[in-house]
């Protein structure tokens, strides 16, 4: 299926959080939408030349960006499908899920920057704090004492979580949480099982000499008898397991304990990537959710609302490993970023984030499946679980005419991979998706059907 591409083929091409949005000038603050005098869209084409202004960016980026884009889902092949010549690639205000085209287009967001943002684009309570944090000196040659501060309540609310190391990005944290599980073995091997970034330790694309990933054998989710097998075949050189948790849906308790059962007995480090999961299943990702503690972790993502960090937690025994090996990075514990993660925590402490998120998310799946229903529609269905949903297709071509008339009734749907539920899709915007939806599959029912 297609969808392995982005899940689990150790290929996949997912984000990086966006450039901050500009902080709301008061309490009024519009949803970004344009207010029709004239104005909004400051050092914007204007499209005189008849051309759609949003096509004119996507062919800027495709002669200045290789592949258009520096984040892979957000390609314009990701976007809508291989070959496709219609749909907006860039964004010029993004606030609540809603963002704005620079042709003036405004649209609700259901990727939700691949999941980074679960609060919504612009919050205020974690713009300000950014801001504050940026007009106080945010690095110095000195480490800032939010540091201390944001690791201490990240181990009050992540369960395995003991000590914590922060890094830039999510590729980042997983491939520490390797190093510091085999510095801490004192072996090679992992068995692994999703997806983790771009890096070469989890990766076998062009450009990566085969000797980087040689120690890691892939498993598929939720395979008791592959994983068996990998971790005998390591052996005594076992250094750790490797799992992101959900891949398109939970994992059986099953798998989870055949791999806690394997590292106990060879003496190696159970890892979960929590990259999408933390703050979104519950703050402390699935294993709140499910109850069940790894080792170690890696946290990024919605832990900032989408600025950049991320995060390595675990047993302090273990942890203890990265002072003997080498992690480093010069911006790692900038204090804007981790002023971000410290709004996220403030706003998960004063309301239940995650229950919102998936209520939200089962209310976003139920509008697409009834009109889905409605419409008559075959070939698709919504799958996942809700917090983070996807549309699964059997037409490539079908997914991407849908995409073009979804984003023509004013909604982004990802192609191929999740849409993820954020505070911000309220009721009002459920409705909107609903009516997107509904009007994108009638009219491709008739367009393939009639
Ligand atoms: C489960 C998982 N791990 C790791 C990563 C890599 O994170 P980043 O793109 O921030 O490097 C991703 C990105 O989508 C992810 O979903």
């Amino acid at each position: 299926m297609r969808l392995s591409r982005f899940f689990g083929g150790g290929k996949g091409d997912e984000p990086e959080p966006p450039e901050p949005p500009e902080p709301p000038d008061d309490e009024s603050a519009d949803n970004g939408a344009p207010d029709g005098d004239g104005d909004d869209f400051d050092g914007v084409p204007e499209g005189d030349s008849g051309i759609d202004p949003d096509l004119q960016w996507r062919d800027r980026a495709a002669d200045v960006i290789p592949g258009g884009a520096s984040t892979g889902s957000k390609r314009a092949a990701a976007l809508y499908g291989e070959n496709t010549v219609f749909g907006p690639t860039h964004f010029v205000r993004a606030s609540g899920c809603h963002l704005t085209t620079p042709g003036g287009r405004t649209l609700v967001d259901c990727t939700m920057a691949l999941g980074s943002v679960a609060i919504g684009y612009a919050d205020e309570t974690i713009t300000r704090a950014v801001l504050q944090a940026a007009a106080s000196g945010h690095v110095s040659g000195l480490s800032h004492i939010s540091e201390i501060d944001v690791a201490d309540r990240l181990c009050d609310v992540i369960p395995c979580a003991e000590q914590v190391r922060f890094l830039k990005t999510g590729a980042e944290a997983v491939a520490a949480t390797v190093r510091i599980a085999r510095a801490y073995t004192g072996r090679n091997t992992v068995v692994a099982s999703g997806y983790f970034g771009w890096l070469d330790w989890a990766n076998d694309a062009l450009g990566v000499p085969p000797a980087a990933h040689a120690d890691v054998t892939r498993v598929p989710f939720d395979d008791i008898a592959a994983l068996e097998r990998a971790c005998q075949q390591a052996g005594s050189e076992l250094a750790a397991v490797v799992i992101e948790p959900v891949v398109e849906r939970l994992p059986s308790r099953e798998w989870l304990e055949a791999a806690r059962r394997l590292c106990d007995a060879q003496g190696a480090v159970l890892v979960f990537d929590e990259i999408k999961t933390g703050f979104r299943l519950r703050p402390g990702g699935y294993q709140e959710y499910g109850t069940f503690e790894p080792d170690l972790a890696a946290f990024g993502k919605a832990m900032a609302n989408g600025f950049p960090i991320s995060a390595v937690v675990g047993r302090a025994a273990i942890m203890e490993a990265a002072t003997r090996t080498w992690i480093s990075s010069t911006l790692a514990s900038e204090a804007m970023s981790l002023a971000a993660v410290a709004g996220v925590l403030e706003l998960h402490d004063k309301a239940e984030v995650c229950d919102t998120l998936w209520r939200t998310g089962e209310e976003m799946m139920g509008s697409v499946r009834r009109a889905i229903a409605a419409s008559g529609a075959a070939g698709v269905t919504v799958e996942g679980i809700a917090p983070m949903w996807f549309l699964k297709w059997d037409s490539p071509e079908h997914e991407s005419r849908f995409l073009e008339l979804a984003v023509e009734q004013g909604v982004l749907f990802k192609r191929g991979a999740y849409n993820f539920a954020a505070m911000a899709h309220d009721e009002r915007t459920l409705i909107d998706i609903e009516h997107a939806a509904s009007t994108a599959f009638v009219q491709l029912v008739e367009e393939t059907q009639g």
